[in-house]
C-alpha cells in the first residue's frame, strides 16, 4: 500500500530567479458572464499571440471551473490537457483565436477569491491569482489585454452590473434578464479585472481634471447605507487633486466607481476604474465610525485612487515586485494623510504601526525582504514588510534625493514605464538617473530583509569645543540571511544646548552607509544633547546613551514633534523595561515628563495626547531579551496608575477642557479634543478613582458621536465598575443590526485587559452574531485577541490552543484570511521554553491537519523554523 506521508507532493516554490516572459501575449480579451449564484457561465475569446521564437504550447492558468468547450479559430477542438489546473494547449501558427467556455458556482465561493456572493451581490476579487478562477488565462502580471465584458443577469436581483472602463451599452432580455457591456481601453494584467452585480444604490459626485476632462464618480452601496458615503466621495475628490498637485497625475478614464462589500479579505482593491472596498473603508457617520475609522478611509480611499499610476498604468512584472506598486502607493497615501490635519500625529500613528506588525516580522521567522526572493503562495507576501517597509524605503529615497529630484524621479518613472510591467530595480534606476545620485549600495534595502540596529553615542571634550557622534549599524541575521551588509541610513540630526536648550548644531542629514562612522561638530561650548532619527527618518532601532534627564529635556524641548515624542517614548521605555526585569522603578521623571506634555498649551491636543501614551505591552515585550506577559502587564499597569493618581487634578482639567464646544465636527482641532478626553478617562480610569465609572458612563450616555462613545465602553470593559455590563448591553442593542459596529463590540472585549478575557472570548464564539465566513467578524474576535499579548500568553496555553483551533477551522473556508492570523503563534522563539513548547506544539498541529491549504501550510511550517 502507498504511504500517504511519502506520496505528499513537495510544495511548489516559485522563485524570483526563474522569471522568463511570458510564451504568449493576449492583447485583447471579450469576456460573456451569463450570471447566476448557483452556475455562472463565462465564455472567454482570448486574441493570443506567440512571443519570440519558439514552439511551446499556450499555457492558460485555471482552478476549480468545469470546462465545457474549446475553440481555436471558430473550431471545437479537444487536443488539450489539464495540468495543475492549467489547460495546455498546442497551436501552430503565431496568432490565434481561442474561445474557452466553463462554468462555476459564486455562492459556493467561501475563499472570496474569483467571482463571489456577499450580501445578496455578485463581485469579484482577482488579485494576486484569482482570475484564474474565473476562467482560463495566463494569470500573471506582465500580460496585459483589453477588455471587453458583457454581463447578464436577472434584472431583479442584480439590477446594476459594472466593469472596468467605460459603459457602452445596456438592454433588456427575456424571461427578466437584462445586459450591460464595458470596455476598459487601457491595457491591464488580469489582476486588476472587476465586475460587480448587485442591487446597489449610488451616491454621484463629479470631478474636473486638471487638463478640464469631466470625471463621472459613483460610490455603490446597499441603499440603507447611501447616507454613510460621503465622507469617502468627499476623501476622492479630495485625493484625485492632490494627486494632480504633487505627483502630476491626471485620472485617465471618464467613469470612476467605488463599491463596498461586506466580505472581503482585505482593505480594498484598485481594480482599474471599479475600485472594490472592504466595506469598513467606506462607510461612516459619526454615529457609527470613530475618527481612526474616518481616518482610514481616507487613507484607504486616496491608496487605491493612487494605484491608477502606481500599479495600474504602471503594474508589476511578477509577484516578487509587489512592492514597486504597495511600498510607493503606501507612502503616497501616507504624505496625503499627513497634508490632511496633524503631519506629526500621522508620523507617529504610521511608526507605531510600523513597530507593531512590521519590526516583529522582521525579528521573526517569517521576515522576508521588501523584494522577496521565493514564496510557496503569494498571498502570504502582502505583509506589513512589503507595505510598511516598502514604504519606509521610497521615504528614505525621498530623504536623500530632496523633494525636487525625487519628483524628477518619478515623472521619469511613469513617463517611461506608463502601459507596461516594471520591476522595483526600474524604479530605482529611474531616480538614480533623474537625480544624479548614485543608488548602488541603497538598492540592498531591496534584498536584505531584518531590522536594522544603530547604536549612537555622543561625546564632548569641553575644552577643544569639539563633539563627536559615533555611529555604528548592525542587521541582525533573519531565515536564510546569516550575514548582513551594511545599509544607507539616513538620519536626521540636530544637537541642542542642555545650559541654553538652544541650537548647537542645526539639523542635517547623516548618511550612515559604512559599519561604523564618526561625526565631528566643532564649535561646541556647552554639553550637546542628541536628537537623532528626527521624524523617524529612517526604519531603524536606534541605541543611545542618553540619560533620562537628557530625554526628559528632549520630551520638552525638542522642535520636531517626532523626536518629542519619541524622546517621551524612550523614557517610558527604559522605565518599564527596568521594571519588568526586576529592578527598582522610579516612575517621578515620567510623571514629570507627561505632566509637562500635558501641561503645554501651546502644543496640539492631538499630539499631547499620543505623546503621554505608554508604549504597548508588546513594543515593552520587544525589548527584552524573554518577553515576560505578565510582567510587562503588570509594571505598566503600575505606571499609569502613578501617572493617574499623581496628576489626577491634571488630567480631571484636561478633560474637561477637551470638552467639545457645540455639536459633533470633524476636524483635525475637534479630533484632538476627543483624542485628549479619552486618554484622559483612562487615566482617571487607571487612578482608581471611585467615581471613574460614573464618569465614563456618563460620557457613554451623552456621546453624540462613536470616538467618544467607544471610547467611553473601552474604559469601562476594562475595569470592573457596576456599568461594565449595561454599557456592552446597551451598545449591543443599540447596534445589532450594524455589521460594522458589532465588530467593535467583539473587539473591545477581546482586547480587554482583564483576567478573564480567554473566557469571554470563548464564550463569544458561540454567540448568535459570530460566523468565521465573515473575514472583518473573524478578524474582530480571533485576530484582536491573538493580539491581546497577556490573554493570548496564559501559561497553560489555553490561549493558543484556541486560536490554532479557530484557524484550523477557518482554514476549510477562508485560507487566505486564516492564514493571515498565524504569526502570533510565530513568536515562540521570544518567549520562556514553556510557552515556546506550547506554541510549537500548535504550529506543528496545524502543519499535520489533512488538507490543510498551502497559504497556512507555509505559513505554519515557516513559523516553525
Ligand atoms: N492591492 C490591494 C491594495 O493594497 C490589496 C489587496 C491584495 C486586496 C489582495 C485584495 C487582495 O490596495
Ligand atoms: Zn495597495
Amino acid at each position: 500500500m502507498l504511504d500517504i506521508q511519502t506520496s505528499l507532493a513537495q510544495p511548489h516554490v516559485t522563485r524570483r530567479a526563474d522569471y522568463t516572459p511570458p510564451d504568449w501575449q493576449v492583447p485583447d480579451i471579450a469576456l460573456n458572464f451569463d450570471l447566476d449564484p448557483a452556475a455562472t457561465r463565462i465564455t472567454a475569446t482570448l486574441h493570443v499571440q506567440r512571443s519570440g521564437v519558439h514552439d511551446r504550447p499556450l499555457r492558460l492558468d485555471g482552478a476549480g471551473q468545469t470546462l465545457l468547450s474549446v475553440s481555436v479559430d471558430g473550431t471545437p477542438v479537444n487536443d488539450w490537457v489539464i495540468e495543475g489546473g492549467a489547460l495546455i494547449l498546442p497551436l501552430s501558427g503565431s496568432a490565434h483565436v481561442i474561445e474557452t467556455t466553463v462554468e462555476i458556482a459564486p455562492e459556493r465561493n467561501t475563499q472570496l477569491m474569483g467571482l463571489y456572493a456577499s450580501g445578496g451581490n455578485l463581485c469579484t476579487q482577482c488579485e494576486a491569482e484569482g482570475f484564474r478562477r474565473i476562467t482560463f488565462f495566463p494569470d500573471r502580471p506582465d500580460v496585459l489585454s483589453r477588455y471587453q465584458v458583457r454581463m447578464s443577469a436577472d434584472k431583479q436581483r442584480y439590477p446594476v452590473l459594472l466593469a472596468n472602463g467605460d459603459p457602452i451599452a445596456s438592454g433588456d432580455l427575456d424571461d427578466g434578464r437584462h445586459w450591460a457591456e464595458w470596455h476598459d481601453p487601457f491595457p491591464k494584467p488580469c489582476y486588476l479585472f472587476a465586475l460587480v452585480a448587485g442591487d446597489l444604490a449610488v451616491n454621484r459626485g463629479s470631478f474636473i481634471t486638471m487638463s478640464g476632462r469631466e470625471v463621472a464618480l459613483g460610490i455603490w452601496v446597499r441603499a440603507t447605507d447611501l447616507e454613510r458615503t460621503h465622507h469617502a466621495l468627499d476623501a476622492l475628490k479630495t485625493a484625485m487633486a492632490w494627486d494632480e498637485r504633487v505627483y502630476g497625475r491626471e485620472y485617465d478614464l471618464d467613469v470612476f466607481n467605488i463599491v463596498a462589500v461586506d466580505d472581503f479579505n482585505f482593505g480594498a482593491m484598485e481594480n482599474k476604474g471599479l475600485n472594490v472596498f472592504n466595506s469598513r473603508y467606506i462607510l461612516a457617520d459619526p454615529d457609527t465610525a470613530t475618527d481612526y475609522d474616518y481616518d482610514a478611509i481616507a487613507a484607504v480611499v486616496a491608496h487605491e485612487y493612487f494605484h491608477n499610476w502606481s500599479g495600474n498604468r504602471v503594474t508589476c512584472r511578477d509577484w516578487f515586485q509587489l512592492s514597486l506598486k504597495e511600498g510607493f502607493t503606501v507612502y503616497r497615501d501616507q504624505c496625503f494623510s499627513a497634508d490632511q490635519g496633524s503631519a506629526a500625529v500621522k508620523r507617529i500613528e504610521d511608526v507605531r504601526g510600523l513597530r507593531a506588525a512590521q519590526f516583529p516580522e522582521d525579528a521573526g521567522p517569517l521576515a522576508h525582504p521588501i523584494r522577496p526572493d521565493a514564496y510557496q503562495e503569494i498571498s502570504n507576501f502582502y505583509t506589513a514588510t512589503i507595505y510598511n517597509k516598502g514604504a519606509e524605503i521610497i521615504r528614505m529615497l525621498a530623504t536623500i534625493l530632496g523633494a525636487t529630484a525625487f519628483r524628477t524621479g518619478t515623472d521619469l518613472y511613469f513617463d517611461r514605464f506608463d502601459g507596461t510591467a516594471a520591476t522595483c530595480e526600474d524604479f530605482v534606476a529611474s531616480l538614480e538617473e533623474a537625480s544624479g545620485t548614485d543608488l548602488t549600495q541603497f538598492r540592498r534595502w531591496y534584498g536584505q530583509a531584518g531590522t536594522p540596529r544603530v547604536t549612537a553615542s555622543l561625546l564632548h571634550h569641553e575644552g577643544s569645543g569639539r563633539a563627536e557622534l559615533v555611529l555604528a549599524q548592525r542587521t541582525p541575521p533573519t531565515p536564510g540571511q546569516d550575514s548582513k551588509t551594511p545599509v544607507v541610513l539616513p538620519l536626521r540630526v540636530k544637537l541642542f544646548g542642555a545650559q541654553t536648550a538652544g541650537t548647537v548644531a542645526p539639523e542635517h542629514v547623516i548618511l550612515l552607509s559604512d559599519a561604523e562612522q564618526r561625526i565631528v561638530f566643532e564649535g561646541v561650548t556647552e554639553r550637546p544633547i542628541l536628537s537623532i532619527n528626527r521624524g523617524f527618518s529612517a526604519p531603524a532601532i536606534i541605541e543611545t546613551d542618553r540619560s533620562a534627564a537628557d530625554l526628559a529635556f528632549l520630551g520638552a524641548h525638542d522642535d520636531d514633534p517626532f523626536a518629542r515624542y519619541e524622546a517621551l517614548q524612550q523614557l517610558m521605555l527604559d522605565t518599564l523595561v527596568a521594571a519588568a526585569g526586576g529592578n527598582q522603578a522610579d516612575h517621578a521623571a515620567v510623571i514629570a515628563a507627561v505632566a509637562g506634555t500635558i501641561g503645554d498649551a501651546k502644543l496640539d491636543r492631538a499630539f499631547a495626547a499620543e505623546a503621554v501614551l505608554l508604549p504597548s505591552e508588546s513594543f515593552i515585550g520587544d525589548q527584552m531579551a524573554v518577553v515576560d506577559p505578565e510582567a510587562i502587564f503588570r509594571v505598566r499597569e503600575a505606571l499609569r496608575r502613578d501617572i493617574g493618581r499623581a496628576l489626577t487634578s491634571e488630567w480631571c482639567a484636561a478633560y474637561d477642557a477637551a470638552q467639545a464646544i457645540g455639536g459633533y465636527v470633524y476636524s483635525p482641532e475637534a479630533k484632538g479634543l476627543r483624542r485628549m478626553r479619552a486618554v484622559a478617562l483612562g487615566y482617571i480610569a487607571a487612578s482608581g478613582a471611585a467615581d471613574s465609572g460614573d464618569l465614563a458612563f456618563a460620557q457613554f450616555e451623552a456621546a453624540d458621536n462613536m470616538t467618544d462613545r467607544l471610547s467611553a465602553l473601552t474604559t469601562l470593559v476594562a475595569g470592573d465598575a457596576a456599568q461594565r455590563t449595561p454599557a456592552l448591553d446597551i451598545f449591543y442593542n443599540r447596534y445589532s443590526d450594524n455589521a460594522l459596529v458589532l465588530d467593535k463590540w467583539f473587539s473591545v472585549q477581546a482586547m480587554a485587559p482583564r483576567d478573564d478575557t480567554g473566557d469571554v472570548v470563548r464564550e463569544l464564539l458561540r454567540h448568535q452574531d459570530f460566523t468565521l465566513s465573515n473575514p472583518n467578524r473573524a478578524r474582530a474576535l480571533i485576530g484582536a485577541f491573538g493580539v491581546n499579548q497577556r490573554a493570548f500568553n496564559v501559561t497553560d496555553g489555553s490561549g493558543y490552543r484556541f486560536l490554532a483551533d479557530q484557524l484550523i477551522a477557518l482554514d476549510t473556508l477562508n485560507p487566505q484570511t486564516a492564514a493571515k492570523l498565524i504569526p502570533p503563534l510565530g513568536r515562540w522563539g521570544r518567549f520562556d521554553a514553556a510557552r515556546g513548547a506550547l506554541m510549537r506544539a500548535e504550529l506543528e498541529r496545524i502543519v499535520k491537519v489533512p488538507g490543510l491549504s498551502k497559504d497556512m501550510f507555509e505559513q505554519a511550517s515557516r513559523s516553525l523554523e
